[in-house]
């Protein structure tokens, strides 16, 4: 039977972008990792299309917030570039216009009524930070980015509400260190890849102490991508792997910006196994006072998991790889474009986890979306993008939302990926995200089908729906 499926009052409408993926590189002096990677192998890209001009977003942001406002946006996230904001990264010296522009882009959100939730790291590490100190391998790669993040709160402290310090930072050691699909593209740097994810925690708790210390009036939070990791059978062998799976990529960021602590587990298989990351006692104390006050959930997709049935391959050097091993599930959902699952009742499994295991905290699903390949296929002859296919994948995403809300779940938004279409790592423009499309050649901006239904859906608050129907 259908049913309005309704949200609550003041919900949070919009959707997320990130600085990298939309300004271009107009008057930045410093390249971050993702500018470094296209410079260096431009051929890796889809097209060849690199984040020099991206969407434009440096220029045609007076013309995206009205665009947003347009389509029901009541809220917007993207995120500042360190690359861009600081000209000295060693003291933390503002660039003046980096700072500008940020500047200009909390105004023209103001200026629209759109909230802005300003994150600071999207994967764009500036890339001399790589060169001269391996990254976020380095401690004192952490402390550079405690005074980014200095210079973030004394610009702009007080104008903005929502702040986050990471997003997905659970992509950086698996996409950079485990398996090389992200920049610098390493792949079996298994033991270096847990000292990543302990130096991001830490990075992000010495800037949540940092920000308390300055008494801003906002809230401080973190973007993770939460990836329920399904298990193939009851099999005792298979719940350890689904569990090994849960702790490295979903928990290992949850439990301690959440709980302040590492999961229990997880610390003893790396202890026992000598990959255990290089911690200090002080440093574990502030990571247990300085936990989030909100959370931001991006899913996209699950885990499929089973046991590994070669761990010996995974030995040397060490990777997490012989506790697990993902599969993909017989006859399920696919978006073969992006080789992503559907399975959109996992928003609800995580949403309910957050409302048992974690305190009922406050959270948002801070990304949740879906592009195809060749999208113009859809377009009319006024060029009117039909998407039909993006509006199914959010009903449907939302309706489970719902119903973990209904069921007490604290979740204040939604945020889809993306308002206006824009550069991706690695495949560039290859499947469009957006409620508004972006002819490249010309930056032109058109709505589509997707962004009208959007201004429905927030206008009413909600809409009408029978997830009965589609329960798989
Ligand atoms: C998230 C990221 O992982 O997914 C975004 O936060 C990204 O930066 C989005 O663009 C969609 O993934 P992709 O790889 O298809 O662009």
């Amino acid at each position: 039977m259908e049913k309005f499926v309704e949200f609550p009052e003041n919900f949070l409408w919009g959707a997320a972008s990130s600085g990298p993926q939309t300004e271009g590189n107009y008057g930045k002096a410093h390249e971050n990792v993702m500018d470094r990677w296209f410079h260096t192998k431009p051929e890796d890209f889809f097209d060849q299309v690199g984040p020099d001009i991206a969407s434009d977003f440096y220029h045609t942001y007076p013309e995206d917030f009205a665009l947003m406002k347009k389509i029901g946006f009541n809220s917007f996230r993207t995120s500042i570039q360190w690359s861009r904001l600081i000209k000295d990264f060693e003291t933390g010296e503002v660039d003046p216009d980096g700072a500008k522009f940020y500047q200009s882009i909390i105004d023209e959100a103001k200026k629209n009524n759109i909230t802005l939730i300003l994150n600071l790291h999207h994967f764009d590490l500036p890339a001399e930070l790589l060169d001269e100190y391996g990254g976020w391998e380095s401690k004192h790669v952490v402390d550079l980015f405690v005074k980014f993040a200095k210079a973030c709160f004394e610009l702009y402290g007080n104008q903005i509400e929502y702040w986050t310090t990471f997003n997905e930072p659970m992509v950086i050691p698996e996409a950079g260190y485990l398996y090389g699909f992200h920049y610098p593209n390493y792949k079996g740097k298994g033991k270096e890849a847990m000292q990543v994810i302990y130096n991001i925690n830490l990075a992000s708790a010495k800037v949540i102490s940092l920000y308390r210390s300055m008494n801003l009036k906002g809230k401080i939070g973190i973007i993770l991508n939460l990836t329920p990791a399904y298990p193939r059978s009851n099999s005792q062998e298979d719940l350890d792997a689904s569990e090994f799976t849960e702790n490295l990529f979903n928990r290992s960021f949850l439990e301690p910006a959440i709980k302040g602590e590492f999961p229990k587990k997880l610390v003893e298989v790396l202890d026992k196994d000598g990959v255990l990351w290089e911690s200090s006692q002080a440093e574990l104390d502030l990571i247990k006072k300085s936990t989030v006050d909100y959370l931001g959930v991006n899913y996209y997709h699950p885990k499929r998991v089973k046991a590994q049935d070669h761990p010996e391959q995974f030995k040397e050097p060490w990777m997490p790889d012989q506790y697990f091993e993902e599969y993909e599930m017989p006859n399920c959902r696919m978006n073969k474009y992006r080789g992503w699952e559907i399975y959109p009742k996992a928003i609800y499994d995580i949403a309910m986890d957050i409302k048992n295991n974690y305190g009922n905290i406050p959270w948002y699903i801070s990304e949740n979306g879906m592009g195809v390949e060749g999208e113009q296929r859809f377009a009319q002859v006024d060029g009117f993008i039909e998407d039909d296919y993006r509006i199914d994948f959010y009903k449907e995403h939302l309706a489970w939302l719902q119903k973990a809300i209904k069921e007490g779940s604290n979740c204040f938004g939604y945020h889809a990926w993306t308002a206006f279409d824009c550069w991706s790592w690695n495949n560039a423009y290859k499947n469009r995200y957006g409620f508004i499309a972006v002819d490249l050649k010309t930056q032109q901006r058109k709505i589509k089908k997707s962004g009208y239904w959007y201004l429905d859906l927030t206008k009413n608050n909600g809409f009408v729906y029978d997830l009965e129907q589609k329960v798989e």
